[in-house]
Formats: C-alpha cells, structure tokens, sequence
C-alpha cells in the first residue's frame, strides 16, 4: 500500500546495529518488490529468515484448462462450488490468462498446520461470507463480510475463521495491485474525488512475534506449484517493521459510489488496478437522475477486455435470473448488455441495492474445467427475445 506504516520497535536508522535485551543482534529483512523499484518493507527478526531445514513435497496446481480460446458468455453457479476443510484446497480456479488466476474457495478450515506464501502473486480475497482473522508476517487483519484483503506476493500468511461458512472470491494477480493511479496525487496521496481515502484502509495494527524453533512448514507457491518447504523457526519472529509493503484491508461497504445525471461508465467504479487487469466495487447508490435517464448500462463491446462480475448482494438490475455467488463472464469480442426488459424496468427507479465486484482483464481468460462444473452452458442464449 502506497503509504507508510511502522509496526513494533525499529532502530532509528536502517542498517545500523540493533540489539535484543541480551545484546545479540536481531536479523534485518529488506523485502522488495519490483526488485528495489517497488514497494519495500524493513523488517527486524529473532532469527535468521534463511534457515532452511528441508525442501519436501512439490506439486502442481496448474488449473486444466477447459475452453482455451472462449467467445462463449458464461454464467457461473459459484455457490455451487463444494466446501472443503482446507484453505489452499477449496480454492478453485475457474478462469485464468497468463496475468492471473481468478478462484472461488469455501474453505470450512483455519490453516492450523502450515503457513502459505504465494510468490507468483499478489492475492486479493473478498470475503462474500464470513468473519475471522488474517495472520500474517507483517501483523493481522480481522475481516468480515464485504472486505478485500489485499496480499502483496511473498508475504507469509494463515486464516482463521470463526465458522465453517466461509465464501471467497479471489484473484491472484501476476502484476502488483495498486489504487487507481488517478486518484492520487504525485506523493501518493488519494485525492478527493477518490472513492475511498487513507481512513477507509485498514492496516495490521496487531503484530504477533514467537521466539520459537521447530519444523515449521510453509506451503510457497511458485510458479503454479506449492512447494512444501521445512523452516527451522517459527515464521512471525518480527519484533518490528516499517515501509510501503504489507497486507491491507478496504471495505466494499466504505467505497462512496460516484453517480451522475446520466449513466456513469465502469470506470467511476473503479477500486484496485493493475498493468493487466482492474477491479472495480458496484454498490448500492441513488440512480441516474436526468429525467429522461435509462438507469440500466447501454449495450457495450468492451471489444479488448473480458469482463467477470461477481454478484455479491441485493438485486442486480441489468440481469435476469441472477443470484448472489454468481459469476457472469462477457468475453472480449462481442457485444453485451442488459437482458431483455431490464432498460425499461429500471426507468423510473430512483436507487439500487446492487453490490458486485468486477475484474476486467485486457488479456482474453480461458475456462477451466472446475469452471464448466458450475457453468450454465445456455446462458449465452439468454438475450434472445
Ligand atoms: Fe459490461
């Protein structure tokens, strides 16, 4: 996240001698991005983050591709995607292009035997159902319904739920995710036509730090393969840390919608972007309020971009015969736009219930074959009066 943060004790220059209680020094960490381009954090350590004890299972978790090249508008019964115990194995890649993978997981299980590090990507999980806590190396974050965590690539982390009944939308990203370059300003800052603002940013505010040796496995995902790599002590040893580079939090429920006199475009809804794709928040808000005005979106050829609309809550005015945990995919290509009926019902209305999250991806997505499980093979047809 593109502003400071300082968690635990430091030393008051980088590089410099720092000292436990005994007088042994404690193990400096630069973590960077982008190599020494991007966002970094500083972090101080018990022990060596280094210590490798051994390297044991290595296996792919490649997604099978069903439809490779796909013109085929798809809707995707997400709810349908089984729970499982595990947290990495509930996650089910349904579409996927060489910039990322989007998934649907209901996982029923906190990660209690292993920590995760995802090193290919950056993750941003939207919890559609759910509550509990996101333990991490840079400290916590606790989530609940309608919020994005964001997890930059490489960052250590494990989830505890509070309940088995646990729904994820989730998008691992190969490109880092930032805030809309737009809305800040040249220090970084979000400026006041924003959508959301610093305050709205939940950063982990509860560092846990164990002292402790053992064998401590981290599941790394590189490279669409979890390797199961054997640490030598426990992976949240940081006493403290500062810098750009950490997990973070923002609340669908805390985007302020921008709402004009005629139909806005997507981009007003706009809440993440990255070089390959953008995530935008649709929420409820006060309709176009022109008096002539067609709240419905026209029809569109977003004729370079896939578009995935997840549907999280409410009544969602352009579609007929959707349901919350949805996934309707408009591929690049060919026109799409609101059912049959759907312009005329929404003349007249004066708001919308509506709360959705899209992903728009400029590289074409294939379907996967966890994808055809919960496809709706004739959604395509659906248009037709
Ligand atoms: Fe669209």
């Amino acid at each position: 996240m593109p502003f400071y943060h300082k968690l635990g004790k430091i030393p008051h220059k980088r590089h410099i001698q720092f000292r436990k209680p005994n007088g042994d020094l404690y193990y400096e960490q630069l973590f960077g991005t982008v190599g020494f381009d991007g966002m970094s954090t500083n972090s101080y350590h018990e022990h060596r983050p280094t210590q490798v004890k051994a390297i044991r299972a290595q296996y792919s978790v490649a997604p099978k591709i069903a439809k490779e090249n796909n013109i085929q508008s798809y809707r995707l019964r997400g709810f349908q995607v089984s729970p499982e115990n595990d947290f990495l194995e509930s996650r089910k890649i349904v579409l996927t292009n060489s910039d990322c993978h989007i998934a649907l997981a209901a996982p029923k299980q906190s990660t209690t035997d292993y920590f995760y590090k995802n090193t290919d990507s950056d993750e941003m999980l939207f919890i559609h159902k759910g509550s509990g806590k996101l333990r991490t190396i840079y400290g916590n974050l606790d989530f609940k319904y309608g919020d994005y965590l964001i997890i930059p690539r490489g960052i250590i982390y494990k989830i505890d739920f509070d309940t088995e009944d646990n729904r994820l939308f989730i998008v691992e990203s190969h490109r880092p995710i930032y805030t809309p370059k737009r809305y800040r300003n040249w220090f970084g800052q979000l400026l006041e036509h924003s959508p959301f603002c610093e305050r709205d940013i939940r950063r982990p505010e509860e560092l846990e730090t164990y002292n402790e040796k053992g064998d401590f496995i981290i599941k790394v995902k590189k490279k669409d393969e979890i390797i199961e790599m054997v640490y030598a002590t426990h992976p949240f040893d940081v006493v403290g840390y500062d810098g750009f580079n950490y997990p973070y939090a923002l609340s669908i429920h805390d985007f302020e919608p921008i709402t004009g006199r005629i139909h806005q475009p997507p981009p007003v809804h706009q809440t993440f972007e990255t070089d390959a794709f953008v995530i935008c928040s649709f929420v409820p808000r006060l309709y176009d309020y022109h008096p002539e005005a067609i709240p419905a979106p026209y029809n569109h050829s977003n004729i370079d971009s896939d578009e995935v609309l997840y549907y999280v809550d409410g009544d969602f005015m352009s579609r007929n015969d959707i349901e919350a945990g949805h996934i309707s995919l408009h591929p690049a290509g060919i026109p799409h736009g609101p059912h049959p009926g759907a312009a005329e019902r929404s003349i007249g209305k004066t708001e919308t219930q509506e709360l959705a999250v899209m992903v728009d991806t400029f590289k074409p997505l294939m379907v996967t074959e966890e994808a055809m499980k919960i496809a709706d093979d004739n959604y395509y047809l659906s248009w037709l009066e």
